[in-house]
């Protein structure tokens, strides 16, 4: 991928800038970090955040189009969130995920919904089969060089392509202050997450006309669970257990402070990029 696919922090996107990635081990940790989730896709299931009803709203907004009957390609699926998000939208959707872990704990959880294995720089459905392809904290795994002509061959006329990510509401004080130990801890920096969701990262051949929406949401969950969804995005997940323990340890005596009845208050902005295909 063009751009870094990213270390994360508390919440979205694993996008922020991987110093790692302007080495030239940088494709062999790239990768390993894209296969990361598969060790703790139990984890991911329980404890990361969902998506709000109004961006799926947005997704109809801005196609025009109603989900009930159409046909979704959900890419990089993983667990299936988003997945079963756009079933219950009234969507007939096939997933795509090319993880072990990720697609045997999507069986386990959506038996009754195809998920295929495969990429989005090589995506295993027809020409001109659906109606919207989505990508829900995935794209950024993709090259996007591979990944933009795939979504248009398997695309029908005037259709969409949709990526979104649940990004950190990083003007919430103890969200930017969790941001800055994550950064310092392990050398990354949080918030260009925000920065790299854009169109030119998102297709840099500039073929696609995306639009973008933000929706802002919050959830409230146990703090073991905050740090438990924390712990599952891949900066986390490859940093080693020690690591990774040390900070979590430290995470929840100053989460303790900040929430004294241990219920956080996740707070995220999804941003979404949509683009239509002519008709
Ligand atoms: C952060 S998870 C998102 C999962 C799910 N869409 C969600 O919203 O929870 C990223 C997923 O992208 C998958 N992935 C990794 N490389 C990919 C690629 N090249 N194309 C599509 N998906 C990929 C991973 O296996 C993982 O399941």
């Amino acid at each position: 991928m063009t751009t870094p696919p990213s270390a994360h922090h508390p919440t979205g996107a694993d996008l922020t800038p991987d110093p790692a990635a302007t080495q030239p081990t940088a494709e062999p940790a790239r990768a390993v970090r894209a296969h990361s989730f598969n060790a703790a896709a139990a984890q991911y299931a329980a404890n990361r955040p969902s998506y709000p009803p109004a961006l799926f709203d947005a997704i109809e907004d801005l196609t025009g189009r109603p989900l009930t009957g159409s046909r979704v390609a959900d890419i990089g699926a993983g667990t299936g969130i988003a997945t079963a998000l756009l079933h219950a939208r009234g969507a007939n959707v096939v997933a795509v995920e090319p993880g072990d872990g990720m697609a045997a704990q999507f069986r386990r959880t959506l038996p009754g919904i195809p998920v295929i294995r495969g990429t989005g720089d090589d995506l295993p459905l027809t020409d001109a089969s659906v109606d919207l392809v989505t990508y829900a904290q995935a794209w950024h795994w993709t090259d996007p060089a591979r990944a933009v002509p795939e979504a248009l061959r398997v695309l029908r006329p005037g259709g969409a392509l949709a990526l979104w990510w649940n990004t950190d509401a990083l003007d919430v004080p103890w969200i930017a202050e969790a941001a800055d130990r994550t950064g310092r801890h392990f050398g990354i920096d949080v918030s260009a997450e925000k920065r790299n969701v854009d169109h030119r990262t998102a297709d840099p051949s500039g073929r696609l006309d995306f639009t973008r929406r933000t929706v802002r949401w919050s959830r409230r969950v146990p703090v073991d669970t905050h740090l438990a969804n924390i712990g599952s995005h891949s900066v986390f997940l490859v940093a080693g257990a020690e690591r990774t323990a040390s900070f979590l340890a430290a995470e929840r005596e100053h989460l303790l402070r900040a929430f004294p009845d241990g219920v956080v208050e996740e707070v995220y902005e999804v941003v979404l990029l949509l683009a239509t295909t002519p008709a």
